[in-house]
């Protein structure tokens, strides 16, 4: 079926002041919205591309798919941070075909063209012989860039549409929830090397949805490891688990930027098994007592619309996810640290990010089993809707006291486990969905 905006909107039984939000699974599983995702989310609008300490070199370049489109990002000999479309001017070839490299120009292996870092064309076969002279090197037969590529500290985000906001006005509160991880390190965080990466049947946003508000599943989905977590406590050798069962016992909550970006935060009752802890004296004197708090001892997942989950809590680490497919997605994680942090931090701080997080790590699975039952489940058309309405009758609209302590505006907040953060990106995509076809 073609989908008019009446019938996006459609999709949603949208009544938080009566507790209710209803979403209908056709969501996962249609396979015309998914196209209409690639187009107006992930092809027209802000996503997460890739950290600037991938490419720290002059040279250096990385390649990813936004949506559709095969993209080069590179830093080019005059230092510059670039996106192109990774496909030749000529016929179209991938003109870049390794992950990641350093490479002082491009050369296409079809017919030889070869294109400066900066994207211009550099040598073109038989150009004399074959065009009328002066050639464009740049317009006419240059690599064609990406329209919108910019960074908030260090975190490079990437737009294939023009008709974009600023980055930081795109991220709302989410760059201050930014700035408590990088002020961590007065040089800044860096991606350590290697990467981990994993498939699951399922629905992109089944990702999404999970690590940027379901604070009710660790204590049941998670079960295993926690148990794991409470039997270490009696090893005091071990570099322990944080803490992360009943959160709603905790002081927290579950915060909504607008944009679709949106937080889950709570203290945790064992902040001095987390590396950054030892710092907690020079960062309050940097800072003050309640920033440095929350810089050190505070659980802090951040969601940035549509693809990027930045947590600062059981391991710090960058989430980014990928849709193959309308019921495939790729997630790939990797692990983040202060440049130059001392070995023995270094140490725990990655014991802590393959515990939970890597290939190997004991809470992606779980996550990952249960997006599949959930793709199973919305494939049936006799249960038509998820009933997330967890937390909605008692939402907070507006920013609140906590918030406002560490800088950051809200558009609405609620309990542990409040769905009003699920409501929020849907509110997005209906937003990105039907404006993009105006
Ligand atoms: S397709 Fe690249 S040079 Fe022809
Ligand atoms: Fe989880």
């Amino acid at each position: 079926m073609t989908w008019q905006d009446s019938d996006l909107a459609g999709l949603f039984d949208r009544r938080p002041d009566e507790g209710v939000y209803r979403v209908n699974r056709r969501v996962y599983t249609d396979p015309v919205l998914y196209q209409l995702e690639l187009e107006h989310i992930f092809e027209g609008s802000w996503i997460y591309v890739a950290h600037e300490s991938q490419i720290p070199e002059n040279g250096d370049f990385l390649t990813i798919t936004m949506g559709r489109q095969p993209v080069i990002i590179n830093r080019d000999m005059d230092g510059q941070i670039n996106g192109f479309i990774n496909s030749c001017p000529h016929r179209g070839a991938r003109l870049c075909r390794t992950e990641h490299g350093n490479r002082k120009n491009f050369v296409c292996t079809y017919h030889g063209w070869t294109f400066a870092s900066s994207g211009e064309a550099q040598w073109i076969q038989r150009e004399e012989d074959g065009y009328p002279q002066p050639l464009d090197h740049v317009n006419e037969v240059g690599l064609k860039r990406v329209p919108r590529v910019e960074s908030y500290r260090g975190f490079i985000f990437a737009s294939l549409s023009d008709e974009v906001p600023e980055l930081v006005d795109h991220l709302l509160g989410g760059a201050p929830y930014i700035d408590m991880l990088v002020d961590q390190a007065p040089e800044g965080f860096e991606v350590l090397k290697g990467y981990s990466s994993s498939v699951y049947n399922g629905n992109w946003k089944l990702m999404l949805e999970n690590g940027g508000g379901d604070g009710l599943h660790p204590d049941y989905a998670h079960a295993s490891l926690l148990g794991v977590a409470g039997r270490k406590l009696k090893r005091t050798d071990a570099i322990q688990t944080m803490q992360i069962d009943k959160m709603h016992e905790k002081e927290g909550g579950q915060w909504v930027f607008g944009n679709g970006h949106t937080g889950i935060w709570f203290n945790f009752p064992n902040p001095e098994n987390r590396p950054i802890y030892k710092r907690l004296p020079e960062l309050t004197e940097a800072y003050g007592e309640e920033r440095a708090r929350w810089m050190t001892s505070v659980f802090r997942n951040l969601s940035v619309y549509p693809n990027l989950h930045l947590l600062d809590q059981m391991a710090t680490l960058i989430r980014t996810f990928r849709p193959l497919s309308v019921d495939r997605t790729e997630i790939t994680f990797y692990c983040i640290a202060p440049v130059g942090e001392p070995r023995d931090e270094r140490i725990k701080r990655l014991r802590q990010f393959e515990e939970f997080f890597a290939g190997s790590g004991m809470g992606t699975p779980d996550d990952n089993a249960e997006f599949e039952e959930c793709q199973s489940g919305a494939e049936g058309r006799n249960l038509t809707d998820s009933y997330l309405s967890f937390g909605l009758h008692t939402r907070h609209e507006g920013t609140n006291d906590v918030a406002r302590s560490v800088g950051i505006e809200l558009a609405n907040s609620g309990v542990i486990g409040y769905e009003g953060c699920t409501m929020t990106q849907y509110d997005r995509w209906l937003e990105l969905l039907t404006q993009g076809r105006s």
